[in-house]
């Protein structure tokens, strides 16, 4: 069985066998240890030397605890959105009474930092820029190296939605100023649902210290006077915490470069595994995420009965699209614990499966 979503991801061994244990005391000395050494190695994959907190919350807690530590109702705010996780951020700046401009770039395509940049010409206002690295629900990774530097220019906060990349790639959080970046146990961090990593630049305390959004759980002030007695102000996800330490340990061994090479690799085999089955990539190759392939559908091809015969038949478990994508795409997730040979068995399970659901390479995609 292979779970090839984008997360929840598969579980390590050592993962799961960390996690085989009993409770402790969240406020005693050893979970204090726990949290202390999590939270240095997230910094060391972070690339920061900024605050990171874990919360006990789903990626989307994550986005939440960025958007209202830093903003107050009203602020304007400018949400880059190319996808369902673009949308996401900006619904829940929107919740909290942010004014949200929308800068939307077509499904399938990259955010554009030129567009940014004159959308950020045209209002001086924007408290802050919203962005998704990694829009899951397209399979496109927008271009951070470029985007930061143009919300840096304009002097703007740049919150960014790393859910499903951070841990996977090279994404240097203090090179390129990134002011809160979020992230999720269950993607890279080859772990459990339950826990979510939030950095914050010194950049973001100050707004921190002035945003008036309202916050209680998700409130980082607190986080940080409970991290200063190695721990969190609730009770956390202890059992979570356990398998994302053993995965950082197995994280650090490898080492990032290591990590970042090998979902490279697993990318393009995945990207040039279902071209030569004649299908195409549903964005362009140039800006496909390294974590999840979106394939267009073939024509005549029933992606639900698709999906039903990989996992029924070949035992692989593969994700169609989201929303608007419904129907129209598929995707294979290939983040956190995953390796070569398990991505050239997709892609043979794919070449089998694909004529029983009415496919053959003589009548490829249009769409
Ligand atoms: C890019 C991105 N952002 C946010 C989320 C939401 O995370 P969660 O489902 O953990 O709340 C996901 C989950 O797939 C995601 O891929």
């Amino acid at each position: 069985m292979q779970l090839r979503i984008p997360g929840p991801t598969p579980l390590p061994p050592q993962v799961i066998e960390a996690m085989n244990r009993q409770m402790i005391n969240h406020r005693g000395k050893e979970f204090g240890e726990i949290i202390r050494q999590i939270t240095g190695r997230l910094q060391t994959l972070f690339q920061t030397r900024n605050d990171i907190f874990l919360l006990t919350a789903s990626g989307t807690g994550g986005m939440e605890a960025a958007v209202v530590n830093t903003l107050s109702p009203g602020d304007p705010v400018l949400a880059i959105s190319c996808g369902f996780f673009g949308d996401r951020f900006s619904d829940i700046a929107r919740a909290y009474g942010a004014e949200v401009t929308m800068l939307n770039f077509e499904w399938g395509k990259p955010a554009d930092p030129d567009t940014l940049r004159q959308a950020l010409k045209q209002n001086s206002r924007y408290k802050a820029v919203m962005v998704v690295h990694n829009e899951t629900s397209t399979g496109v990774a927008n271009n951070l190296a470029a985007i930061a530097p143009v919300v840096r220019e304009f002097d703007k906060l740049l919150l960014v939605d790393a859910v499903s990349s951070m841990g996977a790639v090279d994404l240097p959080v203090d090179k390129l100023g990134l002011d809160v970046v979020a992230s999720a146990s269950q993607k890279a961090w080859m772990s459990p649902p339950g826990l979510a990593m939030v950095s914050l630049s010194p950049r973001a305390w100050k707004a921190q210290s002035q945003a008036k959004m309202p916050r209680c759980y998700l409130d980082l002030a607190e986080a940080r006077k409970f991290y200063e007695k190695n721990q969190t102000p609730w009770t956390p996800a202890v059992g979570t915490a356990y398998g994302l330490a053993a995965a950082l340990e197995l994280m650090i061994a490898e080492g990032l470069p290591g990590i970042a090479a090998r979902h490279e690799k697993i990318a393009k085999k995945a990207r040039d595994g279902v071209k030569a089955l004649g299908l195409s990539l549903f964005p362009d190759e140039k800006c496909a995420s390294v974590t999840v392939t979106a394939v267009k559908a073939p024509d005549g091809v029933d992606v639900k009965k698709l999906l039903q015969t990989m996992l029924t038949e070949y035992g692989i478990e593969l994700a169609g699209g989201q929303q608007k994508l419904e129907g129209k795409i598929f995707r294979i997730g290939h983040l956190g614990w995953v390796s070569e040979k398990e991505m050239d068995d997709v892609i043979q399970a794919l070449a089998k499966c694909l004529p029983k659901v009415g496919y053959t390479k003589q009548n490829p995609v249009s769409k």
